[in-house]
């Protein structure tokens, strides 16, 4: 089985090539994203791995249709990318790597909800250069404040654990409340609710027509003065245009986005020679309240080698025709 596999960095090419040790599976690396303009790297192969920013649309699924590619192995949890109605018209399976470490992007949630809130970022740079004047550096204790988790699925009740286990009290909402937050006595409550109670808001639902722009004037309008916002889904969660807006008037207190609704055609390349061609993000970049990562809450040790392991499964499944849990259907 010859495996054409898109987006991928050396670090995407030592792990799979890991993992890959003990299968007859070849694994043939491409950097391009895969897309309309780059789906024909894929004609002569039996299957394509992809991740979160490929455009898998339906002229790009028809194509591979074409080529008789029948699996897709995307080496992501998210699968909003993908045209999943399309895929399963043309009898092609899709397999996704739901749980490979929720506990690093969980982490990395808190890690920015630390350092807007501790400004560590700012401190170092200014102790770097001999200052160790505090003022600038006010922070805020976590205990006690009131932390809402949008999306109880598996990042977010390891995000929950974290958060309790700094004393902050948690809310959640999910159209699927989880029993085990139910028995501890933590509450499912309505978005308006969260909105009015939640000092700290963190987004870890899936990207779907009904959470997209979650986070758009309405809802910022019902937060507290000074919210803490923290989205390390997708970066349509967040209409980016009215939280500038939110942030001019105070409302929001605090951002941090992981993820972002253009990123495509920013994230995983280094674009520091370049001038970026989006006015919306380089104006994000100017306040101080904002913090941006480059969609790394995934990028642990664990969650790469996970994601490989899981990833030659995958494949090797829909090799010998075997379905597994990890198939996506629409
Ligand atoms: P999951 O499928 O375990 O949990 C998602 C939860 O969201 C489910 O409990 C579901 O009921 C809930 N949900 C669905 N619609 C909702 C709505 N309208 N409002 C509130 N909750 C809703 O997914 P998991 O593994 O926890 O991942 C969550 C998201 O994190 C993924 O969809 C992906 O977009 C993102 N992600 C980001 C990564 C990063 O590197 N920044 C890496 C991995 C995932």
């Amino acid at each position: 089985m010859k495996i054409a596999v898109f987006s991928c960095k050396p670090y995407d090419k030592r792990t799979l090539n890991e993992a890959n040790k003990n299968s007859h599976i070849q694994l043939q690396f491409f950097e391009s994203r895969l897309s309309e303009e780059t789906v024909s790297l894929a004609k002569g192969f039996d299957a394509v791995s992809c991740f979160v920013n490929d455009q898998i649309n339906e002229n790009v699924l028809s194509t591979l249709a074409s080529y008789h590619i029948n699996c897709i192995a995307l080496r992501c949890a998210g699968y909003n990318n993908i045209d999943l109605d399309t895929a399963q018209k043309l009898d092609i399976k899709v397999y996704h790597v739901p749980d490979y470490s929720p506990t690093s992007v969980a982490e990395h949630a808190v890690a920015l909800i630390l350092s807007l809130n501790r400004k560590t970022h700012k401190a170092y740079q200014r102790v770097k250069e001999g200052n160790f004047a505090l003022e600038g550096l006010l922070g805020f204790n976590l205990a006690g404040k009131t932390v809402a988790c949008i999306g109880t699925g598996r990042i977010g009740l390891a995000f929950i654990k974290i958060m309790q286990g700094f004393g902050c009290h948690v809310i959640c909402h999910d159209p699927h409340p989880e029993q085990s937050l139910i028995k501890q006595g933590i509450q499912y409550l309505p978005l308006d609710t969260i909105y009015q109670e939640a000092d700290i808001i963190s987004l870890h639902c899936p990207l779907t027509s009904e959470t997209q722009h979650l986070i758009n004037h309405s809802s910022l309008a019902k937060m507290k003065d000074g919210v803490m916002i923290i989205n390390t889904s997708r970066g349509g969660l967040v209409n980016v245009q009215n939280a500038v807006d939110a942030l001019y008037q105070g409302k929001i207190g605090y951002l941090g986005l992981d993820v972002y609704e253009q990123e495509g055609a920013l994230f995983f390349e280094d674009m520091s020679e370049t001038i970026i061609q989006d006015s919306v993000f380089q104006l994000l970049l100017t306040f101080p309240n904002v913090m941006v990562t480059g969609h790394q809450g995934y990028f642990t040790d664990i969650a790469l080698s996970h994601i490989a392991q899981t990833t030659i499964e995958n494949l090797e499944s829909a090799l010998n025709g075997e379905t597994n849990n990890r198939q996506l259907r629409p």
